[in-house]
């Protein structure tokens, strides 16, 4: 079977955005592949955390996995700190990553534009990190949104130089990017990404966000204002419009072509209003869900150990191939 792999960092929940642009995707994955899915709280630590709401976060973080239906019986569900061969192989892989390529990270200058007064040694290494947690899986894709193409370009870079000095040690990543949804935009301004850390809390839905809240942040989109207010996807001419569209037909597991038919004499409103249905119709349930299992902290448990075993069981061989690629000797 080919391999997956994939992860989100437990900061602050997850919003709309990761879902339609990652675990939807995961969610068809998990059925023909073998799959990885992990909480990267090695990475979230490249920006300053609370202890206390780190180790909740994280424990949030795959109860809504699971809530979402990534099922730990299909897919490895982890914490990567919990598997250390992702901090061990990101050592190694930073001595063959160039500051230079590093520098043009554009994730990297937005992040130290945002975080002036912490610009550390982790945040800029942040992408040989992810390097490391991809290529130890010897994963065949990587599912994520559009903003995390240059870091798997940057991982596939990596990798090519590794082999030509080692032999082929690791396999090469293609990314595996929706051709809707890889992009969710801010509702406040569809020029935008959508993204937590958006001031203006109105611009982002988060998953465990309350029903009243998301119709509310529904109705206050931005749509598009041309003369005649017409529904249709069009990303440039109508990024509001269709970035509502996306919503629905993921809400609706509708196609967009056949969604926009409906709306043919319809006005914005009435898109507006279909669209916080669909959401609050999809995301209910899995809050439901997701209040049960975080009660229950045997069963999280139980999916962090067998998650963590089947990760390691692969990831063990990746760095033991690498450590003897590079002459390191195991110890007697
Ligand atoms: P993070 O937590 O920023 O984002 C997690 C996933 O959600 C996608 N995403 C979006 N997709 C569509 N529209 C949006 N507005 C939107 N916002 C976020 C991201 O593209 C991502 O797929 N560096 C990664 C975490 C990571 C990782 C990995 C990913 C660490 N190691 C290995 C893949 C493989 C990140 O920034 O996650």
């Amino acid at each position: 079977k080919p391999v997956v792999l994939s992860g989100i960092q437990p900061t602050g929940g997850m919003t709309i955005g990761n879902y339609v642009g990652a675990i939807n995707q995961w969610l068809k994955l998990q059925e023909d592949h073998d799959s990885f899915f992990m909480l990267v709280n090695l990475h979230a630590i490249t920006i300053r955390q609370e202890p206390e709401v780190l180790r909740n976060r994280v424990l949030d973080g795959i109860a809504l996995y699971a809530a979402c239906g990534i099922d730990p019986q299909k897919a490895a569900l982890f914490v990567q700190s919990q598997v250390p061969e992702h901090a061990q192989l990101a050592w190694v892989l930073n001595c063959y990553a160039q500051m230079g390529e590093l520098n043009r990270m554009t994730q990297f200058k937005d992040k130290s534009a945002k975080n002036a007064n912490n610009i550390n040694v982790g945040l800029f290494a942040y992408p040989v990190l992810q390097a490391a947690d991809i290529l130890l899986y010897q994963a065949d894709q990587v599912p994520v949104g559009e903003d995390q193409k240059q870091h798997l370009e940057l991982t596939r870079d990596i990798a090519t130089r590794f082999n030509n000095l080692y032999g082929e040690v690791f396999k090469i990543p293609e990314p595996y990017i929706p051709e809707f949804g890889a992009r969710v935009m801010s509702l406040q301004d569809p020029l935008k990404k959508m993204s937590k850390s958006d001031d203006n809390p109105n611009g982002y839905i988060m998953l465990l966000d309350e029903p009243k809240q998301i119709e509310k942040k529904l109705k206050k989109a931005v749509t598009d204002s041309d003369e005649q207010a017409r529904i249709y996807f069009d990303r440039e001419e109508k990024p509001g419009v269709s970035n509502l569209l996306t919503l629905l037909s993921v809400a609706t597991k509708r196609s967009i072509e056949e969604l926009v038919p409906d709306y043919a004499d319809k006005m914005y409103g009435h898109l507006k209003k279909d669209t916080a249905d669909a959401v609050v119709a999809m995301i209910e349930p899995i809050q439901a869900r997701f209040r049960e299992i975080r009660e229950d902290q045997a069963m999280l448990n139980q999916i962090m150990r067998s998650g963590a075993e089947k990760a390691s069981a692969r990831a063990e061989v990746t760095l033991k191939a690498v450590y003897d690629a590079l002459g390191f000797i195991p110890r007697p």
